[in-house]
């Protein structure tokens, strides 16, 4: 992706975390190549927020954008998104609305100036009663710490990829440190991921099936337990 990026560039965007194997970027990496070339870096950060830790100043993302209803924990509904202090005044909202004003209740309709923050990407009234939810989950998470979280799962990760390699499933998610996450993506030789998918949540095992694989998520409201109940299913279904 790095090599893709030069001077007719104008966005580089980029997941944090690959929903499908869970390969974790280099933002600092990418931000660093992007602005080198006057681009701007817009990571979606759905999946990882709340499980991996994040500093938006020390990597360099110009905008970061998360769906709630992931690693946040939050109901569906509302999102969030960052807009570094230098493009908060500069970047204009591709949409707008009443509330895009910065003193809405003048009710001038002659004329449009946004306000200085990133509310000026608000432009309408929205689900509050889910950004409320979403607010408290995200209170919870921070106050359990994410960097403990994130060491807490790949600790999770790491129970289930050994139990996973013993029973010769192979694992596509990568495994050094600069890259992992919780995701464990595994194919299973000679076995439909669909039908693994379908056999292990009929014994309350929650995985996804995407593609030729199986994708496991395990988060801090999962114990050591819940893995070895995955492995006897899998055992069973092997
Ligand atoms: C990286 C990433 N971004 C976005 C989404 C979906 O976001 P939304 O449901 O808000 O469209 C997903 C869902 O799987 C995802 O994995």
């Amino acid at each position: 992706m790095i090599q893709l990026i030069d001077n007719r560039t104008a966005v580089v965007c980029v997941s944090h975390v690959e929903y499908g194997g869970g390969q974790r970027y280099d933002l600092l990496k990418m931000a660093d190549v992007a602005h080198d070339h006057d681009a701007l870096l817009v990571v979606d950060a759905t999946q990882s927020a709340g499980a991996v830790p994040i500093d938006t100043s020390a990597c360099g993302v110009d905008v970061l954008v998360s769906g709630g209803y992931k690693w946040l924990c939050g109901p569906f509904g509302a999102a969030v998104m960052y807009l570094a202090p230098h493009l908060q005044n500069k970047l204009d909202p591709g949409l707008v609305g009443f509330r895009s004003h910065k003193d809405m209740w003048d009710l001038q309709a002659d004329r449009l100036e946004f306000p200085t923050t990133a509310q000026r990407f608000e432009y309408s009234t929205m689900a509050y009663g889910c950004a409320i939810g979403l607010a408290r989950s995200i209170e919870y998470l921070v106050d359990v710490g994410v960097a403990r979280i994130f060491s807490y799962n790949k600790h999770l990760a790491n129970l289930l990829i050994e139990g996973l390699e013993e029973r010769n499933v192979e694992i596509i998610s990568p495994r050094n440190d600069a890259e992992q996450t919780s995701i464990v993506a595994a194919r299973f030789p000679g076995k439909d991921p669909a039908e693994v998918a379908r056999k292990l949540k009929a014994a309350q095992v929650m995985v996804s099936w995407r593609k030729d694989f199986v994708r496991f998520s395990p988060h801090l409201y999962n114990q050591p337990a819940d893995i070895q109940q995955a492995l006897d299913r899998i055992e069973e279904i092997l």
